[in-house]
């Protein structure tokens, strides 16, 4: 077994720019355009008469995605006010999602209130303050994999919904090979607790006899460097594939040359006009107030 390698978490600023990397490779923010276009409208049922939305961001980012919820939201409701509580623990990605707030102009029927801390902070503040104002949209995208407890984080946020409330939650989706590599090689990784999909959730749900919808969000990620040697755009990406840190670097060229034959195998990537692209579906769950 090899030694426990520095997880690439650990180091926010390479994360954020593997993470950059990821997305500049992918179509996961073109699929999170698409549904925001086209399913939320329809998830979103909200009209029990109020003037003002509430609206929960956990773990957002850089808030490009949250600021294309609330367009969308204010496309729908353009009469309604909205009040955007943002989760976010990373102080240089709270500072680029403010940045981004001040360089859009027509967000006037926004509230923001900035929350500089975890998902848990969050809820240990919320409890002993005593707040009991109800959510009608909460959004954790692609965070999951770093709260200590999801269920208890979902069962939480949950408790927030107002009747009309939705819970969205994305993961990358448990039935994909990338998810299946990072499962397989978890011990030689060191990220054993790391890897979650939408399965661990869904295993959660199910066995308490939570309802939920899911949605398939189907997304590809252009892996070609990958398979360059040396090449420093394919080290990003190799480190966000692995969630190791310097993963070329720090792994033994035993565990390099597997994880590369298991990156190109049919189950995880195909080959396209000289390109190698691999599938990196997320999924999308839904949960309604708790009844
Ligand atoms: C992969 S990024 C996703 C960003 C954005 N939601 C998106 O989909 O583009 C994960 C985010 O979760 C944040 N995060 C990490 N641990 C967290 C926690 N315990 N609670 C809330 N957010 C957390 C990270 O700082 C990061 O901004």
């Amino acid at each position: 077994m090899e030694s426990p390698k520095s997880k690439l978490p650990n180091d926010s600023e390479r994360y954020l720019e593997c993470f950059r990397h990821f997305l500049k490779h992918s179509t996961q923010n073109q699929v999170m355009q698409d549904f925001i276009d086209h399913l939320l409208p329809d998830i979103m049922k909200i009209g029990n008469g109020t003037s003002n939305l509430n609206v929960i961001g956990v773990g957002s980012g850089c808030g490009d995605i949250d600021l294309k919820i609330l367009s969308a939201l204010h496309h729908k409701y353009p009469e309604m006010t909205v009040d955007n509580e943002v989760i976010e623990p990373n102080p240089q990605q709270l500072r680029d999602y403010r940045d981004l707030v001040s360089q859009t102009p027509g967000l006037d029927y926004v509230t923001f209130i900035w929350n500089e801390m975890t998902a848990e902070e969050f809820e240990e503040q919320w409890k002993e303050n005593k707040r009991t104002k109800k959510a009608d949209l909460i959004h954790m995208f692609q965070m999951m994999y770093f709260v200590k407890d999801p269920e208890a984080t979902v069962s939480f946020f949950q408790s927030l919904l107002n009747k009309n409330g939705r819970l969205l939650i994305t993961l990358y989706s448990g039935n994909i090979g990338w998810v299946k590599m990072l499962d397989a090689f978890s011990n030689q990784l060191g990220t054993a607790e790391l890897n979650r999909s939408t399965d661990d959730i869904k295993r959660f749900l199910d066995s308490k006899g939570v309802r939920y919808q899911s949605h398939n969000l189907p997304a590809k990620v252009d892996i070609t460097k990958c398979f360059i040697e040396g090449d420093e755009d394919g080290e990003l990406m190799l480190d966000f594939l692995t969630q190791v840190l310097h993963f070329s670097k720090t792994a033994s060229p035993e565990l390099k040359a597997k994880i590369l034959e298991f990156l190109h195998c049919p189950e995880v990537s195909v080959e396209s006009n000289g390109k190698v692209l691999m599938n990196a579906d997320s999924e999308l769950i839904v949960l309604e107030q708790l009844t």
